[in-house]
Order: structure tokens, then sequence, then C-alpha cells
């Protein structure tokens, strides 16, 4: 006994001392954390703790084919450290009990969940989300999605999902922001403090950021590839998003399935502790991607347990399905392939995170059956999600003002997507209410009422071939139902109520399911069968508004040649139907900005704002010269740029008005724009700030995004837009990778869209 407690006070002093050596002063409140599960681990044997690093999925969701078998007996064992996709309070409250009742040291489970945009109330998918450009919005909708969470039962979310992406054809690009760096930090912040809070309350959740690092660079598009980049390149635009929530104080982070420089990232103690910890200070706790471990044995590292071993000593912590670390550490660490200190290592940050939710005071703490009928899906959450789809939508073209529509006549609603309730939410819906979505039907018959007659036409299937569209649409939701006519019926009934309306809504282009994980696709246009139903409307005259679906950029040349009006709606979530009829009449100014390009086709991908110039640019407005960096078939332009959104309004810009054109490093000046609206209606802009570092060490970008503001406009108001610029947005990793700002010329844009800008220069002295 009193061996015991003069081990416990060697260990605790040992633990404290560490955290002196990094000169961190240890809070009291840390501390006593710290003593507690340094006393928690002089009572564990090694198999427990072996066990807290393991995080099976309960099976009520299967993201891949393994899956554990008899979970029940390996908590009573204590071999489970959390348990994900498990869904519901009750179930949730049961398998806690069997952890904190029934095992030797009663040690809480975390239960995880892929709350990705929403729980119960969906948001936008997060790819629309970003072009909200609204960072009180988008930290509001992860307030929201992690009170219904905890409600649910739920203390941990895999989300944000944080990378970059240029590539339209990978389907997780509608998890990400998009392609730029500096936007994507922003939004990776507000998401991490939005579901952890101070992480106190029981609705504050842990955030995960996924997936580290570089998973939306998977060559050609196709998910789980291989990615390959230079360092600056990846410290410079893919690193700052993971960085920006770990700053944020994000409690943990998946590993990535892609290779990084030729070690998949799970294995890579390049990423998960050099730069992960020792660079950015990462203080919580690393879990792989599910089955992450076991496939670096594809990726051909070698066999199960040296894989395991690899991953341990990288610094994962925690094994999601893999069950590498629970069947190979114990025999890893007899034969000297671990240590015991990385495995105390991970099993102490594991342990620290249950300890900072409140885990061992009350491990039930998310688990109040009364909260979920009042906090889940409440009128006032799905307000919010209606205000905030709003704020998503891009209106992409609105020729002759045919946008808003007024509220009279015959609307003739054509398309898919027209009475759709399982294509509404996108991906990664994990609890989404498929019956309880508002349609667009629904929504236009919500805001019209008598005032106008809708008819209806489904139009096509969202293929044609119906063996491609089941895989398209119906693995994890089988509720959509595909039409049995031949298309040209259904053409032919559409044209019918094309004949008798003043107006048609065609809402077409994805289902829920064209993106996501596992859904990257080669061909980016509106699928065939649609574009048929859209010529053969076009071909009727009539004016018509496409309502656009998407997940992901979509290569819309002859929409934009041939379709008056075009609003891209990405997936608007619950209140879908309303906050389109929110928009489509008016009552909202569409007002959200593109955060990835979209390309003229396919072939032009990867194609982004802030690439480099090469040494043969193509001058300014050209199409075509030979010997320049270009094709023979089409232009370098995107379709619709990086930062662009029309509005029902009109934006002036004067020209750009510098407080001095010259910065000295440790001040800074101001760049401002005076901002007119110039139209009839009310309206918000999204002001974009542009820098554009003219000589460096490197080649830099043509246009780097350094800062926005999104402001509310009266019609007729007039407004002065201002932006403190210091050396600090300047900062670029050199090929040291050292964060420094260089001296010489600068170029600043202010505009409405990464394209269309007014411009001034300074220089950093
Ligand atoms: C995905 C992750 C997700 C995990 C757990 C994986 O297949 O890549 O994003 O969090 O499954 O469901």
């Amino acid at each position: 006994m009193k061996r015991a407690k003069i081990l416990i006070v060697f260990l605790t002093s040992l633990a404290l001392n560490i955290s002196a050596q990094t000169k961190k002063p240890v809070s009291a409140e840390e501390a006593k954390m710290n003593t507690f599960i340094t006393n928690l681990m002089a009572k564990m044997t090694v198999d427990e703790k072996i066990g807290q690093l393991n995080l099976p999925s309960s099976g009520d969701i299967t993201t891949g084919q393994a899956n554990s078998s008899d979970i029940g007996k390996k908590i009573k064992d204590g071999q489970v450290g959390g348990l994900f996709n498990i869904k519901g309070v009750d179930k949730i409250k049961a398998v806690q009990k069997v952890a904190v009742e029934n095992s030797r040291l009663k040690i809480p489970l975390l239960f995880g969940m892929d709350v990705i945009h929403g729980y119960n109330t969906v948001f936008p998918i997060p790819l629309g989300m970003s072009a909200t450009w609204d960072m009180a919005a988008v930290q509001k909708s992860a307030r929201v999605a992690a009170i219904e969470a905890s409600a649910s039962g739920i203390n941990w979310t895999f989300s944000p999902m944080v990378d970059i992406s240029r590539d339209p054809r990978w389907g997780r690009i509608s998890e990400g922001s998009g392609e730029d760096a500096y936007l994507g930090s922003q939004i990776a912040a507000a998401m991490v403090k939005g579901y952890q809070g101070k992480l106190q309350a029981n609705n504050e959740i842990l955030a995960c950021v996924k997936h580290y690092a570089l998973y939306g660079a998977a060559e050609a598009g196709r998910d789980y590839n291989t990615t390959d980049m230079s360092k600056v390149r990846m410290y410079n635009e893919y690193f700052p998003p993971y960085k920006a929530a770990v700053d944020a104080g994000a409690a943990s982070i998946m590993a990535s399935f892609n290779e990084v420089d030729g070690i998949p990232a799970t294995g890579s103690k390049w990423l998960m502790t050099e730069v992960l910890r020792n660079q950015w200070g990462f203080k919580g706790f690393v879990v792989t991607d599910y089955t992450g471990i076991p496939e670096m044995i594809a990726h051909g590292m070698g066999d199960l347990q040296t894989v395991s071993a690899l991953a341990m000593n990288a610094g994962v912590d925690m094994d999601m399905v893999g069950e590498g670390f629970l069947g190979t550490l114990k025999k890893s660490l007899a034969e000297k392939k671990v240590s015991i200190s990385e495995i105390n290592r991970a099993c102490r940050l594991i342990l620290q995170a249950k300890y900072k939710l409140g885990l061992f005071t009350d491990p039930y703490k998310f688990c109040d059956p009364t909260r979920a009928e009042k906090e889940v899906f409440s009128p006032e959450n799905r307000q919010i999600a209606r205000e905030i789809s709003a704020e998503s939508f891009v209106l992409l073209k609105n020729n002759n003002n045919i946008l808003p529509l007024k509220k009279s006549g015959t609307i003739g609603l054509i398309g898919p997507l027209a009475d759709n309730t399982a294509n509404m939410y996108g991906t990664w819906s994990v609890a989404a209410l498929f019956d309880q979505s508002v349609t667009v039907l629904q929504g236009l018959k919500n805001a019209l009422g008598n005032d106008a007659k809708i008819l209806t036409a489904r139009g096509s299937n969202f293929l044609a071939d119906s063996v491609a569209e089941h895989r398209y649409v119906n693995v994890h939701n089988p509720t959509y139902k595909r039409d049995p006519r031949t298309e040209e019926e259904m053409i032919k009934e559409a044209l019918k109520v094309a004949e008798k309306s003043d107006v048609i809504v065609a809402t077409m282009g994805e289902g829920s399911e064209f993106t996501g994980e596992a859904s990257s696709v080669t061909d980016i246009q509106i699928p065939e069968t649609q574009k048929n139903l859209l010529k053969a409307l076009a071909k009727t005259g009539k004016p018509i508004v496409l309502v656009l679906f998407t997940g992901r950029p979509l290569a819309l040349k002859w929409e934009e040649e041939n379709i008056p009006a075009i609003l891209n709606v990405w997936f608007p979530g619950s209140e879908a139907g309303n906050s389109i009829a929110d928009v489509l009449f008016g009552k909202v100014n569409p007002s959200g900005k593109l955060s990835a390009t979209f390309p003229q086709n396919v072939g032009q991908v990867p194609l982004y704002y802030a690439h480099k110039n090469t040494g043969r640019p193509l001058a300014e407005g050209k199409w075509f010269e030979k010997f320049r960096s270009n094709y023979l078939d089409v232009s370098n332009d995107p379709l619709y740029p990086f930062g662009f959104g029309l509005s029902y309004t009109t934006f002036n810009y004067s020209d750009v008005k510098l407080s001095s054109n010259t910065l000295t490093k440790g001040k800074t000046i101001t760049a401002s724009v005076t901002l007119s609206n110039t139209g009839k209606y009310d309206g918000k802009e999204v002001v974009q700030l542009y820098i554009r570092d003219l000589v460096g060490s490197i080649t830099r970008p043509v246009k780097e995004l350094k800062g926005f503001q999104k402001v509310s406009l009266k019609a007729g108001e007039i407004k002065t837009i201002s932006f403190n610029i210091s050396d600090n947005d300047l900062n670029f990793y050199n090929s040291d990778l050292k964060f420094v700002a260089e001296p010489g010329d600068f170029q600043v844009f202010i505009g409405t869209n990464s394209r269309d800008v007014k411009t001034a220069a300074f220089t950093l002295k």
C-alpha cells in the first residue's frame, strides 16, 4: 500500500516535471488532471492501456468492411476506449453503463459520430456552408450541431473536415471549404469554436479535425489516392486550415488515408509528431481514419504488427476499427518494437480528453434523455438552418433580372429534384430525418399559398441507366425511388407542363450521394438525361431558372450559354425548400460566393485562382498564343471564378485607397474602397481583399486572399470598407520553411470576386 503511494507520488512529480520542462506553467486545474490521470494509469495493466486506444464502430453505421465483434465483452474487459456511430441516447447510456459499472477500472467511453453539417437539423453541406463567407453563421451551425448531437449522447464529432481541394472530380470536395487556405482557415477555427466552446457545458463536444494531411490533393481526384507535393506547397497552401484548427484548440485530429512523401499519413512520424506536435504545439490526441492502420498493409508498409507499431511510433494514439493496436501492441512491446512510454503517451492523451469532457465526474453527462425532445430538430434550430441555407446559395446568372420571381401566374416546377425528400441533405447526413426534409415543391407551396399556381413534372431520373443510378444515389439511403418511364415519356410530360407555365423552375443536378466519400467522377457535367430535359425545356423559349443541386463545382458551359438564370443551392439541408423559396421570391437576396472555382471543362482541373504565373503567362484577356502556357481548345479562364456570386442588387466599387504606399515591419497600412449599393434591393456583399507579392525568394501566387468582410447595404447605401494590412499578412513559408515577409513591392486587390478587382500598390520596407 505504502509502496504504491510512493510510486504514485513519484509518477505525479514526474508528470509535473515533464510539463515543467516544456517551460509552460501548469495551471492548478491541469495539475489536478495530471495527478488524476497519473494515479489512474498507475492502476492500469498494459492491456488496459492498450484498450483505451481502441475505437470500434458500433455497427449502427459502417463505412467499410471491418467491424468489431462482441463489443460488449470487450468493453467489460477494458479493451475499448470509445465507440462511434451509435445512435440514440438510451443506447449510448446503456453502453456507457457497461463501461463504468462492469469494467475493472470503470473508465467511461468516448462516443463519436460524423456530425458533419448538423445532426437531425441538417445545414448545407460544408462546401455550401463555406459559400456563406459568414463566420458567425458557420460557428452557429456547429454550435447547433453540437447541441443536438450532445443531447443524443454524442460527445465527439469527426468534424471539421478542412482538406483543401482543387479537384471537383474528388467526391469529398463537398465535405470541405473549397480551394483556399485563408478562407479554409477561418472556417476551420469557427467550426472548432462552435463545437467545443469552452468544453465545459453538456452541449460542448470534442472536435476532430480531418483528414490530416493533404487528403484533398488525391491524384486524379480519385479517392484515397496518392498525394505528392512540395513542402513549400504543403506549408503555404494545404497545411494552414489544419494549423488554424489546432490553434483554435481542436481536441483531436484524424490521420488521412493517403500517403504523404511516400509514407501513409497514419504512419508518418514527420506529420504526427514533428509538424503537428513539435511545430504546431498540438496537445490533443490523434485518431486514425477507418481501418487506417491495416490499410498500410496494402500500401506496402508491412504486416499488421509492423504497421501498428509504425503508427504508434509515429504519434498516433487511437486506432479506428483496425484493431491493430489491440491485437499487436503488446507483442511489439515485448519485442521492443514499441516502448511503454509511447503507449503511455497515447493512453494519457485519450484519458485527458475524457477528463476534459468531464466524463470522470459524470459519465452520463451527455445522456440526459429530457434534452433531446426540446433541443433536437426544434423550430428554432430549423429556422437557423433555413436562414443559413439561404446565405449559402450562389446566384451564378440572372439575365434580365428574371429573379426574384413574382408570386403570381403559373410556375412549372420540373426536374428530378422538384419533390425529392431523399436528396435535400447531401453527403454525411447520418442523423437526418429523411421523411422530414422540406422539398422544393413544399417550400414553394408554403411561400405561395394561393398566390400562384404550381404545376410539376419529374421530367427525368438522375441518370438514364438504372444500375448506375443506384450506385450514385441509393448506397446510404434507399428511400429514393426511380421513375420507371422512358426518357422520352418523361420529357413529353415535362413539356406539357412547360407549355402551360409562365416560368420554369428546373431543379436538377446531383443527388446527395453523387459526392462524398468514394464518389469520385471523371465527368463533372449535369448528367446527360437531365441535360436532354433542360435542352428540351430551353427550346420552348419560356424563361427558365435552373435551381442547381451539387456537391462539387460542375462544368456548366452549356447552361451558362443557354439558360437565363442559375441559382446554385448545393445541398441545403432540412429546410431546403423553404430557403429556396425565400431566395426565389426575393424574401432573401442571395449573397453566397464560390469557395471553389467552377471550370469550363474537366480538362482544366486543377483550376484555382491562387496559381503561379509561369515563365510564359498568357496576357490578360487573351485566349491562345503559341508558346504560352495555355490550351489549344479552351481559354485559361474559369467559367465562374473563386469568390464569384451575384446579387439581386448591384454593387459598385471605387478605386482602392491606401493610407500609405509604404509599409514598415510592425506597423499597418489601411486599404479601403467605397462600396455603393446601386440597385433596387437591400443586399449583402462579400468584399474580398487579395494581395500579390511581386518578387520573392520563391515564386509567389498571382493573388492570395488575405481578408474579407460580409457587409449589408440598403438600396442606395454607401459604405467605406477598410482592411488593415501588416507584414504578418505578407508572411509565407520560404524554401527553408521559415515563415517570413520579404521586403519589396506588393499589389493589393479589392473586389467582388477574385477576378473583378480594383488595385493599388505598396512597398514593404
Ligand atoms: C471517413 C471519415 C469518417 C470515418 C468514420 C471514414 O471512412 O474517411 O471521414 O470520419 O469514416 O465514419
